[in-house]
């Protein structure tokens, strides 16, 4: 877990978006890097905790590209438990051990019409505990 780093002020994306890094927003939700890509890529689960909004408690994949201190990732909200028929995409960018990010709430409207949410998420790195 990168928390040296963080201390160092690295300031690239892909030196804090590290397999087994967990990230926290202020909503409580939690996104886990499960691998990282010689091309910037990541992938890993995201777990909503969002007040107010669906699909919560369960991982969702997520998939993102860091390019230096530039970021960008994307979670489908469909898994096994539930299909909420929405996809969000959040960019940012890694400065000073935050993530901040503005996203995108891309909603298919079935009873209602489509449509498109967005507001801002900082995300930090969640303390690595052993069990
Ligand atoms: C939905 O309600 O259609 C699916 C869940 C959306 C959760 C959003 S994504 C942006 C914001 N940040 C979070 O951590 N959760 C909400």
């Amino acid at each position: 877990f990168p928390v040296l780093s963080v201390g160092a002020g690295l300031a690239f994306a892909q030196d804090m978006v590290t397999v087994g890094s967990a990230w926290q927003n202020q909503r409580g939700s939690v996104m886990y890097i499960e691998s990282v890509g010689p091309d910037g890529s990541f992938r890993g689960v995201f777990v909503n905790k969002a007040a107010g909004t669906y699909c919560q408690n369960t991982p969702y994949p997520m998939t993102g590209r860091t390019n230096q201190s530039a970021l960008a990732f994307v979670v489908n909200w469909k898994n096994g438990t539930e299909d909420c028929k929405s996809i969000t995409a959040w960019a940012g960018y890694i400065s000073g051990g935050h993530m901040t990010t503005k996203w995108n709430l891309s909603v298919a409207g079935s009873t209602k019409p489509d449509q498109i949410m967005s507001g801002v998420d900082v995300f930090k790195p969640l303390a690595f505990e052993a069990h």
